[in-house]
C-alpha cells in the first residue's frame, strides 16, 4: 500500500478525536523512535507532546519492546480469576511507589476516563459503606441518601466518558450536556496567574464554606483534582493548596482523589506530581504513559478505601482489566524510568528547560506566563501588555493565533505540538537530549516571532 493510500484509507474510515472530520488528513508514518516520528514522505518530526503524554520514554524504547515481546510468548490476557506475574508485580509496585502505606489495592482499566470513573464509584461506595456499615446491603447500595457529591474544578479535564466528562470543568463537558451525570459541584480554580482570591487562606476558607453548603459529610463524597492541572493550561498550584485540600478532606470525611493521568510516570520530574508536596491522597488515578505503549490505567486505592471492600462488593468491572501484556510494559517502563536514570534526567533537564523558557518568554510581550515543572511546561500567549488570553475558552480554536503558531511549528520547524488551547506546550519525551532542547528553543523562538507578526 502506498503512503498516500494508507493516509486516505485511514481518513476515510477512521474518526479523529475532537475534530470535524472533513479536514482529517493524517500523515503516513514509517517508524518512530526516541523523540522523533519518521514519515513516509521523508520528514523527521519532533513530538513535543510525547504522543499526548502517553510516550514519556520516547517511541520504541528497546527495553520496553523486549519486555513486551517476552510477555507475548507467555500470556497476554487472562481474567482476574487467574494470576499473572506482570499484573501481580505491577500492583505491588504501584502500591509501594505511591505515597502512604503500601497496603493499597489497584483496579485496572484501559483509559484515564475509565480509571476516573472507577475512582468516583469507589469513593461513593466507600461512603455508602462508611455511613451504613453493617446495616448496608452487601451486594448493592440499597439505601439512600449517602454522600455522593464530587467536588471538581472548572479548569480540569478527567476524560470524555459520561461520568468523567461530567466531572470535568473543561468546556468539552458541554458535549455531554444536558445529560451530565448529577452530583458534581465545581470549585474555583487555583491558578496563581489568575487568582480568584487574594490569599490562599481566603481560598481554603471559601472551599470549607462550599463543602458545608453542599451538605458536608452527609452529602459530599470526594474532592477530585489534578495535582498539576494538565489540559486546562499546565497550572501548578500554590504551595499549601494541596495540603489545604487534604485538611479539608480529613475534616469533612471526603475522599481525596488525585488524577495523575497526565502528570504521572515522571512527567513533572518526580514519579508522581503529588510528590512535590507532602500530601497522601486516598485514591490516585494513573493512565497514559503508565502502560508504556499499551492502553493501561490504574485506580490506586489507599488501605482505608480498599479495606471498605473486604466484605462488601466492589461494584465495578470491565473487560481486559489487569491485562498482562500492558502490565509487563508498565513494569519495564517503570524500571527504565527509575533504574536507568530517566527520572533524574527529566528532573535536571526540566530545571534547565524552565530557565530557558522563562528567559525566552521575557523577550516576547505576547508571552503572559511561563509555568511548569519537570518536562511539563507551557507558555501562555496573551494580548501584549495584558493578561487577556489570545483565545477565549469559548472561541473556535481553528481560527486562533494559537492554532496558527502550532501549524507554523509543524510545517516550518518539524515540531509537532497539537497545541494547548491557550498557549504553547513544551512537553517533550523525558529522554530529550540537550541538543534536542537547543533545536526546540530555536523553533520556539521562531514561533514567537511568528505569533507577534500576527498580532
Ligand atoms: C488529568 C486527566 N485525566 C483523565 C484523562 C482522560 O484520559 P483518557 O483520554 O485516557 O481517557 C486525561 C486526558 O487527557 C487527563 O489529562
Amino acid at each position: 500500500m502506498s503512503e498516500n493510500e494508507i493516509a486516505s484509507l485511514q481518513a476515510r474510515h477512521t474518526i479523529q478525536c475532537w475534530s470535524s472530520q472533513s479536514g482529517y488528513s493524517p500523515i503516513s508514518v514509517k517508524s518512530a523512535s526516541g523523540c522523533w516520528i519518521h514519515t513516509h514522505d521523508g520528514r523527521r518530526i519532533f513530538d513535543l507532546r510525547s504522543a499526548h503524554e502517553c510516550v514519556n520514554l520516547g517511541f520504541n524504547h528497546p527495553k520496553v519492546i523486549a519486555a513486551l515481546k517476552r510477555q507475548m510468548d507467555e500470556v497476554i490476557y487472562v481474567t482476574d480469576d487467574f494470576a499473572t506475574e506482570p499484573t501481580a508485580r505491577l500492583s505491588q509496585k504501584l502500591a509501594e511507589l505511591t505515597p502512604g502505606s503500601s497496603a493499597k489495592k489497584v483496579y485496572y482499566s484501559q483509559s484515564g476516563a475509565a480509571a476516573v470513573e472507577a475512582a468516583i464509584k469507589a469513593a461513593r461506595l466507600y461512603q455508602y459503606n462508611r455511613v451504613f456499615g453493617e446495616q448496608g446491603t452487601v451486594d448493592a447500595p440499597g439505601q439512600y441518601p449517602y454522600p455522593y457529591k464530587v467536588i471538581s474544578r472548572y479548569q480540569s479535564w478527567h476524560g470524555a466518558t459520561a461520568g468523567a466528562a461530567s466531572a470535568s470543568g473543561d468546556p468539552r463537558r458541554w458535549f455531554q450536556e444536558p445529560l451530565t451525570v448529577p452530583g458534581v459541584v465545581f470549585a474555583p480554580d487555583a491558578n496563581p496567574y489568575r487568582p480568584h482570591f487574594s490569599s490562599l487562606d481566603q481560598h481554603l476558607a471559601y472551599l470549607d464554606h462550599m463543602i458545608e453548603q453542599e451538605g458536608g459529610r452527609n452529602k459530599v463524597a470526594a474532592f477530585l483534582l489534578e495535582a498539576i492541572v494538565g489540559s486546562n493550561g499546565i497550572i501548578v498550584p500554590p504551595d499549601g493548596y494541596l495540603e489545604g485540600i487534604r485538611d479539608l478532606c480529613d475534616r469533612w470525611d471526603l475522599v481525596m482523589i488525585v488524577d495523575e493521568t497526565m502528570t504521572g510516570m515522571g512527567r513533572t520530574g518526580k514519579w508522581l506530581a503529588i510528590e512535590h508536596w507532602d500530601v497522601v491522597p486516598d485514591i490516585i488515578v494513573m493512565g497514559k504513559a503508565l502502560g508504556a505503549y499499551c492502553p493501561l490505567a490504574a485506580t490506586i486505592l489507599s488501605e482505608k478505601i480498599a479495606g471498605s471492600f473486604d466484605h462488601r462488593l466492589f461494584g465495578h468491572g470491565q473487560s481486559y482489566s489487569g491485562h498482562a501484556l500492558a502490565c509487563a510494559g508498565a513494569l519495564a517502563g517503570i524500571d527504565v524510568l527509575l533504574s536507568d536514570g530517566v527520572l533524574e534526567h527529566a528532573r535536571v533537564t526540566g530545571i534547565n528547560l524552565g530557565e530557558k523558557l522563562k528567559a525566552l518568554g521575557d523577550r516576547f510581550p505576547c508571552v503572559g506566563d511561563v509555568r511548569g515543572l519537570g518536562l511539563f511546561w507551557t507558555m501562555e500567549l496573551v494580548k501584549p501588555g495584558s493578561q487577556k488570553p489570545l483565545r477565549r475558552a469559548t472561541e473556535k480554536y481553528e481560527e486562533t493565533i494559537v492554532k496558527k503558531v502550532s501549524d507554523y511549528l509543524f510545517h516550518e520547524r518539524n515540531v509537532y505540538v497539537p497545541s494547548d488551547k491557550f498557549g504553547l506546550w513544551v512537553v517533550p519525551p523525558l529522554i530529550v537530549t540537550d541538543d534536542e532542547i537547543d533545536f526546540l528553543m530555536d523553533a520556539l523562538e521562531g514561533a514567537l516571532h511568528f505569533a507577534e507578526s500576527l498580532l
